[in-house]
């Protein structure tokens, strides 16, 4: 049996982690901690809520004193560390943030595991980073896909915060001994992902009849995993994955930002057909490139294949099919992210 400390738990990929970690463990203790920011949302850990072994805490990740106290109390054996600031055109407009959370945050939490862990050591510990492919900056069209040795060349202030926060925890592990494990995963989509990252935002503005707005030329490319099978990576780098070590994750599925808006639009178009808009597609609008926009990712998951045995479940096709259906059949939560109504339920049950 396991005691887990999930932070970012109430955001897209940790409340897909706490839900695939409940169902498959469900003997393991799993404490969620949160500081439910924007894209933090309670509602993504209802259908966890009354599980026996399941405890949310709402608190910030720089809260030294507090996160000292959970690992203690609740006798903390790994740690899934997924909070952080996570979208990169935000980045962009307000870099602050993503210093402060992900590299600040990150080394207190490294504190926070030393001082408990190591200090006292009573049992086998893990503290489990969840980065990106970012780290690795952009591919040009030939450039073999990024493996766990490629050199960490980051573009935008959300890459360099992670890369930051990855080799904060590597000297963790170097100097002090610490146990961990760090996998670096390419874009992720599935359900409860906060609207604002290219697949929901398109999905829920074309039920709203809105523009698609496609930066620069569309060409830009990406490697599509479905939420799912990064939960199952991790799992597998947690109880498979060698100490010291880091695991590349994707999808072994690139797309260009186009194809994957005509398969959006495709889909709409034949489960929430709209007569007064026409076909979906005619919605997209071409408007100016995102600053410093990268213009390939691509994962290389022969190590986490080859030692661990990863295998995506989803392909592109299928995942997208479930995904669309899913933002189709959970309007509530969409429009209650959209008209906000989630703050306001948030500021009533978490007010300080
Ligand atoms: P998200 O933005 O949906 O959720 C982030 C969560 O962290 C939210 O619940 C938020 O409230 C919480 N949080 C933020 N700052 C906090 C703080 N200071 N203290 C405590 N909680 C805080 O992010 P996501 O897309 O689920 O990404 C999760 C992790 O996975 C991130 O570390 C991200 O870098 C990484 N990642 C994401 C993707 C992707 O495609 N989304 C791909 C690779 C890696
Ligand atoms: O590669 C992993 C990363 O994937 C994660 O580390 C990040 O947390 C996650 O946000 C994601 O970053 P991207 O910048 O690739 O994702 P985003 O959904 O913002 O954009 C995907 C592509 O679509 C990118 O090329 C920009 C483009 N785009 C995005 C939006 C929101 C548009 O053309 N129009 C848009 O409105």
């Amino acid at each position: 049996m396991s005691r887990l400390l999930i932070t970012g738990g109430a955001g897209f990929i940790g409340a897909n982690f706490v839900h695939y970690w409940i169902k498959k463990y469900p003997a393991d203790r799993v404490v969620v901690l949160d500081a439910l920011t924007y894209a933090g949302n309670p509602a993504n850990l209802e259908p966890v809520g009354k599980h026996p072994e399941y405890r949310f805490v709402h608190g910030n990740i720089k809260d030294y004193d507090l996160a000292v106290n959970l690992l203690q109390e609740e006798e903390i054996d790994t740690i899934v560390h997924f909070a952080a600031e996570s979208h990169v055109d935000r980045s962009i407009h307000g870099p602050d943030a993503f210093v402060d959370t992900n590299i600040i945050g990150t080394h207190t939490l490294l504190k926070v595991a030393k001082t408990v862990w190591l200090d006292t050591p009573k049992t086998e510990t893990r503290f489990h980073h969840v980065s990106t492919d970012e780290v690795y900056g952009s591919l040009g069209p030939d450039d073999p896909a990024f493996s766990e040795t490629t050199v960490y060349a980051p573009n935008s202030p959300y890459a360099a915060s992670k890369a930051s926060s990855d080799y904060m925890v590597r000297s963790y592990y170097k100097t002090y001994g610490l146990p961990m494990t760090i996998s670096n995963c390419s874009n992720n989509y599935g359900p409860y992902q906060f609207p604002e990252k290219l697949i929901p935002l398109f999905i829920l503005n074309c039920l709203a009849g809105k523009a698609l707005p496609i930066y620069g030329d569309g060409l830009n490319i990406r490697d599509w995993l479905h939420v799912e099978d990064h939960c199952q990576g991790i799992d597998l780098v947690i109880k498979k994955g060698r100490v010291g070590e880091t695991y590349n994750i994707g999808g072994n599925c690139e797309k260009t930002n186009m194809e994957v808006i005509e398969a959006i639009c495709g889909l709409m178009d034949e489960l929430s057909p709209n007569k007064d808009i026409g076909p979906y597609s005619s919605l997209i609008t071409y408007v100016k490139d995102r600053l410093g926009h990268d213009r390939r990712y691509a994962i290389d998951a022969n190590k986490i294949t080859a030692e661990l045995g990863y295998a995506p479940a989803e392909s592109f096709e299928t995942g997208l099919r479930k995904t669309v259906e899913w933002y189709l059949s959970n309007q509530g939560w969409c429009q209650n992210i959209m008209d906000g109504k989630y703050r306001e339920w948030i500021e009533k049950n978490y007010e300080e």
